[in-house]
């Protein structure tokens, strides 16, 4: 399977560092981008230093996907995720921003992200966004509504504790359970619901 993964600048960053590991643990060919902020984001929550360079950043948060990553430059529209020629099964943006969100629901493409998941709506396939975000405006509201109607599935980072997590790994994982659900990705990150 052949997912494309944005990163971008919401509170986050342990979800997709889990998600990144799960795609590569389950055998999907994975391209990713991250923004500017995305990579701030990853730097601060994941490695404790917002000023680490943006390289030894993706270093780090690619190195325990292995071979099964090709980063792209944000900017890099000759991806094959720029296009809706390119076979792609999914598209996933988690962490995202509201920032991103905004862009999105008014069709605008300003980076590869925006441009990756618009072509996913336009050729009606999966597209998770995974936002954060809380409390939410009429405007975020509204957004995220308007790519739900089409066809975005807005899967928000926010963990049950039905499932008695014991950690916050535990907790990530249940949010990032339900995205590996929504990519039709068998898992078994967490258990399940009923007797
Ligand atoms: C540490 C950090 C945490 C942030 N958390 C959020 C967040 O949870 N939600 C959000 O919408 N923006 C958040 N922001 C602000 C966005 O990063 C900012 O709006 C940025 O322009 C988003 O751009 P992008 O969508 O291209 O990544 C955060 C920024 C930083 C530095």
């Amino acid at each position: 399977m052949r997912v494309f993964l944005g990163v971008t600048g919401a509170s986050g960053a342990p979800y997709a560092a889990r998600l990144l590991r799960a795609l590569a643990e389950a055998g999907c060919e994975i391209g990713l981008a991250a923004s500017a902020s995305g990579i701030e984001v990853l730097a601060t929550e994941l490695y404790g230093d917002p000023t680490l360079a943006r390289q030894e950043v993706l270093r780090r948060f690619v190195e325990p996907a292995g071979d099964a990553v090709t980063v792209y430059d944000v900017n890099d529209y000759g991806s094959p995720y720029a296009s809706g020629s390119a076979k792609v099964d999914a598209y996933v943006v988690c962490p995202c921003s509201m920032s991103t969100v905004g862009t999105l629901a008014a069709g605008a493409m300003q980076n590869l992200i925006h441009r990756a998941a618009s072509v996913a709506l336009k050729e009606r396939r999966t597209l998770v966004l995974v936002p954060r975000e809380t409390p939410l405006s009429s405007i975020h509201l509204d957004g995220l509504s308007r790519l739900q109607q089409a066809g975005a599935v807005i899967l928000f980072a926010a963990p049950g504790f039905y499932h008695g997590p014991q950690t916050i790994d535990d907790l990530v994982d249940f949010v990032v359970a339900r995205c590996l659900d929504q990519l039709g990705l068998d898992n078994t990150l967490v258990k399940r619901w009923g007797r």
